[in-house]
């Protein structure tokens, strides 16, 4: 029997990536029922016989959301990525919805984009690229900074984080790292040396954030522990937008405390990332404020966009909804609600 699966907030690069992936699935029969809109209480009419949807990381998964998707007959919500602080996991076990994500399906890509975007800020190359293009070859304004010799601050050491420290220290910087689970063996082994998080703030150059959001880690990064940071030190921030508070990240740009801030995510991302807006007038007064200013480079949660994350996502992603579909167990370490 065919599987209706809703997919939201879909894009052409993740339809290619998972009509390739169901191919390999001919038992299952998945039928994608791809959506551009994001699924969320009000967009939940677009279920049409979904027996699982696949979601990603700005729909919004809440309690009313899945109250009316369980009634519809839907029984799996599958994740196409590693954070699920979207969805309302204590609302899907009491509805016996199985929910499954991708927890790793490449650390790298995102290790490499938080650096690509340090060094892009840094060393200016976005300035560099439109000036030279338009045939300026002047270097005023151009300065930045050797990474050598820094200290870089990795708040959160896990999958992603660890592959970022050791960037770094491919770099020759001092990396300090923070975590409540520390790996003393793995810092030892890469000439890491964890501290405690106002430590790190005070003492590095660069602040680096691999966090899950969570209620512990929710603006973390506020007025305070910015305010903890070295004076025109640099944050980097591709986990989640809301582990920052922006206005206390704007306050801290205006005043030239922080020497610049490189993002990945934002705190309202939802309904601007992923999406064109050139011809819009964006209300957001905060994201444009961000926007303006020289020292902030901004990427539209584009960090896990490469090539091997996508096959990735899209085959873990299909191999699950072929297991529960054929009432076998999930794919190891994937499960959100272990049954
Ligand atoms: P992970 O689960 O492997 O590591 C997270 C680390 O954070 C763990 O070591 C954990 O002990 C630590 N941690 C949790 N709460 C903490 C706290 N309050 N204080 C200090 N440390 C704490 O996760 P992974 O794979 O490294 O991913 C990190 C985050 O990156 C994800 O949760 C996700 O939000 C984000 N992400 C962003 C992507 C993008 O495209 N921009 C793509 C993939 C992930």
């Amino acid at each position: 029997m065919p599987l209706p699966v809703a997919v939201y907030d879909t894009r052409s690069y993740d339809r290619a990536h998972l009509d390739a992936a169901a191919r390999a699935h001919p038992e299952t029969a998945i039928r994608w029922r791809f959506h551009d809109f994001r699924l969320s209480t009000e967009t939940v009419g677009s279920l049409d016989g979904a027996a699982a949807v696949c979601v990603f990381v700005n729909d919004r998964v809440d309690a009313r959301c899945i109250e009316l998707m369980a009634a519809a007959g839907v029984r799996h919500i599958a994740l196409r990525c590693a954070g699920f602080n979207n969805v309302d996991l204590a609302a899907a076990r009491a509805a016996g919805l199985r929910v499954t994500r991708v927890p790793a399906y490449s650390p790298h890509a995102v290790a490499e984009h938080s650096v690509a975007l340090l060094m892009t800020l840094n060393r200016k190359i976005h300035r560099a690229y439109n000036r030279v293009r338009e045939q300026n070859f002047s270097l005023g304004g151009l300065v930045g900074f050797d990474l050598h010799g820094k200290t870089v601050g990795i708040v959160g050491t896990g999958k992603i984080g660890r592959l970022a420290a050791q960037i770094f220290r491919g770099f020759g910087t001092n990396v300090l790292a923070y975590d409540t689970y520390p790996d003393t063996t793995w810092a030892a082994a890469h000439g890491v040396a964890y501290t405690g998080l106002d430590e790190l703030l005070a003492a590095s150059d660069i602040v680096s954030l691999y966090l899950p959001l969570l209620p512990s880690t929710h603006q973390l990064i506020d007025a305070e522990r910015v305010a903890r940071m070295k004076p025109g030190a640099y944050l980097v921030n591709t986990s989640r937008g809301k582990l920052v508070d922006t206005t206390a990240l704007i306050d801290a740009l205006r005043s030239g405390h922080l020497g610049g801030v490189a993002l990945d995510v934002y705190e309202e991302e939802e309904g601007v990332f992923f999406e064109d807006l050139s011809d819009v007038v964006i209300k957001d007064s905060e994201l444009m404020m961000l926007l303006s200013f020289p020292n902030v480079l901004l990427t539209s949660h584009q960090a896990f966009l490469t090539r091997e994350a996508l096959n990735e996502i899209a085959r873990v992603t299909t191999e699950n909804l072929a297991r529960l579909a054929a009432g076998q167990p999930p794919l190891d370490g994937t499960e959100l609600l272990p049954a």
